[in-house]
């Protein structure tokens, strides 16, 4: 086992403000009609699930897909598969992805341009993290939560090696 020392970098109550500001910004943006929520698992499944019970329309309509870039490594390998597609027809819908965390912005720009091919009505990324110093590809981010330094974070659905999703705030962590 390697020692792992983590620092809290955003609380859970920043976390949980900052989740309501982005919801009211949301439902002012999609005042009305359905909205879809693609969450990217793991990652996201708390944001999503937070983010999703904040805001107030009854029509809000949880999915999800599975997306890999990463092996349980801290850096990109740069190859991008879709490991759980869709089951739902998006054409004509207004979509939200909600991501965890844009790094490279590889996987982004990749499912950018996968569900742009399905015609929906709008699609916009809302995402809790981002790293901009990172970016490889760019992304058109249209919400985010927090903009974070270059450092490897865990916590609040983020994992390292499938450890620590269940912080509920956002920690540093260092390995050694
Ligand atoms: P990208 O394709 O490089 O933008 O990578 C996005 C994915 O990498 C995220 O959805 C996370 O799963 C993972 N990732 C990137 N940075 C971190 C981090 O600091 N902690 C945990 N996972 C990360
Ligand atoms: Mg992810």
């Amino acid at each position: 086992m390697p020692s792992e020392a983590e620092r809290v970098l955003i609380s859970a109550e920043q976390i949980q403000n900052r989740v309501r500001e982005l919801a009211e910004q949301i439902e002012a943006d999609y005042p009305e009609g359905p909205l879809y929520l693609v969450s990217v698992l793991k990652g996201a499944f708390i944001f999503v699930a937070d983010l999703a019970r904040a805001l107030k329309r009854h029509s809000v309509r949880i999915e999800f897909m599975g997306i890999s870039s990463y092996g349980s490594q801290k850096s990109t390998s740069g190859q991008v598969k879709v490991t759980r597609d869709l089951d739902v027809n998006i054409e004509g819908q207004n979509i939200l992805i909600v991501e965890d965390i844009i790094d490279s912005g590889v996987t982004l720009s990749y499912l950018t341009r996968l569900l742009q091919q399905r015609r929906p009505k709008s699609l916009e990324i809302a995402t809790l993290l981002d790293k901009p110093e990172r970016r490889i590809q760019p992304v058109h981010v249209k919400y985010v939560g927090f903009q974070i330094p270059d450092e490897f974070v865990v916590g609040y659905g983020l994992d390292y090696a499938e450890d620590y999703r269940n912080l509920s705030d956002v920690r540093v962590l260092n390995t050694s």
